[in-house]
This record gives C-alpha cells, structure tokens and sequence, in this order.
C-alpha cells in the first residue's frame, strides 16, 4: 500500500488549498492518500513524489486537479434540506421578492444554487418556485445551479434519484413532480428543464465574474469546506453576485458572525444584501 509522507501531504494540501480553497488538516490525510492512491493507479504512477510533481509542477490546465477535486469534494445533500429555512424562502423571502417586481413591472427571477451537489438542492427550488408561484412559468425563471465536482453534475443532470434523496420531499409533491419507476424518482421534465447545471469552482475568481444580479444565492454546506478567511472572501464575493435586497441563504451550522459584508442577517442563515 502506498503511504503519502508528511511532506508529499503538506505539498499536495496546499495546492489543493491554493486551486479549489478546500483545506485539508493533518487529521485528513487517510482520506486524501485513498484518493490519491486511485489517481496514481489510473495514471500507472508507482511513488506518490511522480504524483506530488505532476500535481504541484505539471498540471497547467488543471486537468489533474479537476480529477483530484472529483474524489476529493464532500456531496452529501438530499431534496428539502433544512426544510424551516426552505419554509422561510418559500412563505417570506420569495413572495417579498416577487411581489417587489410585479410592481416594478418586471417578470424575471434569478436563482443560484452555488455547490449543487447532484442536483437535489436546485430541483427543491424548482419545485418551490412553481408552487408558490405557479405563474412562474410565464415569467423568465432561472435557476443556475454549479458545482466544482463533475462526476455530480452529471447525475444532477440525469434527474434521476433513489429514496434516500427524496425521503424529505412532502408526499404529494413527490407524487406531483416525480415520475416513480421502481425505486427510482425521475423529476419530471417541467421542473427539470428550470435548472441549467453548469462547471464552476467558486475559488476561481476569473470563472466567477460571470455570474450576476441574482435575486436568491443558496450556498448551503459550502462554506464549512473552507477556512475562516475563505469563507469571508467567498461571502463577500456572493454579495457582489446579488441583486439590491437579493439573499444569501447558507446552510444552519454555517455562519457569517463577525464578517464585514454589506448583509443584514434577518434569522440564522438567511441574510439580505442592502438596496444599493
Ligand atoms: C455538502 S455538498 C452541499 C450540497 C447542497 N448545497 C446542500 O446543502 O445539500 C457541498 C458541495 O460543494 C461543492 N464544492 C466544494 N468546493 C467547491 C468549490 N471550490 N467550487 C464549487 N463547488 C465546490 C462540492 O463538490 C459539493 O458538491
């Protein structure tokens, strides 16, 4: 069995600290040496220093750290997550919103579920929007829904799912907006085509500035991957993404106590930007 050194662990945290933000301390690096050892069996490498230089010095593109970042991300998610914060958006948060653009005259809404995982998180808003807001459909909704992870985006954009996703969704919208097979749950085409998935790692700031003016930022169970000073800089970052009164929703054991962000905390974890 392949054993990472301290040195070869301490190189390859960094660059991984350094290209996704993701920190990785000394009590992870079990976990990261499985992960390399599965990358170095693909690539016929045998010592872990080929892998270090590879990693470290060889990858321009990033097209090693991209696979790396593939076995290394945390996904775990299901649909409805963190339902009384869902039932805030859904009863407070979103009728605010919507109810300040119809007198505005205007008929678009921008959703951004930043960390998607495997998709759960963006369909939940698909299928909040279309019941709270069944008119919806006749406005131009999008809800962008990114992940660093590639290997989730394609089963995200499959749709399809096992129980253990949908095990949270309240009865009679699975059986609205699912198409049962078995034990697979397929959400249905109309909530399906309201997400776009795309490739995005938050930690890269070139990427990000193509993101703008939306109204709602579901970051949940991201930032908890980062250290303080990422999290303050990725927060800060979101703002700039959101529209005057826009919301940041992040997840409930995640906090920005203490962060100078142009955000008014209105409960735990829903936070609104300033109108200007
Ligand atoms: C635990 S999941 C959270 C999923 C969903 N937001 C939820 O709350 O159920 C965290 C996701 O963040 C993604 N992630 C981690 N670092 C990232 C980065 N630098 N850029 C983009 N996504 C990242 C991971 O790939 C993973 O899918």
């Amino acid at each position: 069995m392949m054993e990472l050194s301290t040195d070869h662990f301490n190189k390859l945290s960094q660059q991984i600290y350094v290209r996704l933000g993701l920190q990785f301390e000394e009590k992870k690096s079990y976990f990261l040496q499985k992960r390399v050892e599965k990358r170095m069996d693909v690539l016929g490498f045998q010592d872990p220093q080929e892998y270090v230089f590879l990693l470290c010095y060889a990858d321009p593109e990033g097209t090693e750290m991209q696979a790396l970042a593939n076995l290394i991300t945390t996904n775990e998610t299901y649909m409805f997550r963190e339902f009384e914060q869902l039932e805030a958006f859904a009863n407070c948060c979103l009728p605010e919103v919507l109810s300040a653009k119809q007198t505005r005259g205007e008929q678009k809404i921008r959703i951004w579920s930043a960390g998607c995982s495997s998709g759960e998180e963006p369909y939940t808003l698909a299928i909040i929007l279309q019941e709270v807001f069944p008119q919806s459909q006749y406005w131009d909704c999008e809800i962008v829904a990114t992940d660093i992870d590639q290997n989730v985006l394609a089963q995200a954009a499959d749709a399809h799912y096992w129980w253990r996703s949908v095990r949270e969704v309240p009865p009679p919208y699975l059986e609205k907006h699912f198409i049962q097979e078995g034990e697979r749950y397929t959400v249905r085409p109309n909530i399906a085509s309201m997400v776009r998935f795309q490739h995005l790692n938050l930690y890269d700031r070139m990427a990000m500035r193509a993101m703008r003016n939306f109204d709602f930022i579901f970051c949940r169970n991201v930032l908890i991957y980062f250290d303080r000073p990422t999290q303050e800089q990725l927060a800060g970052a979101l703002c700039q993404f959101l529209a005057p009164n826009g919301y940041l929703l992040i997840g409930h054991s995640e906090s920005l106590n203490g962060m100078k962000l142009p955000l008014r905390c209105l409960r735990p974890s829903i936070y609104q930007r300033s109108p200007s």
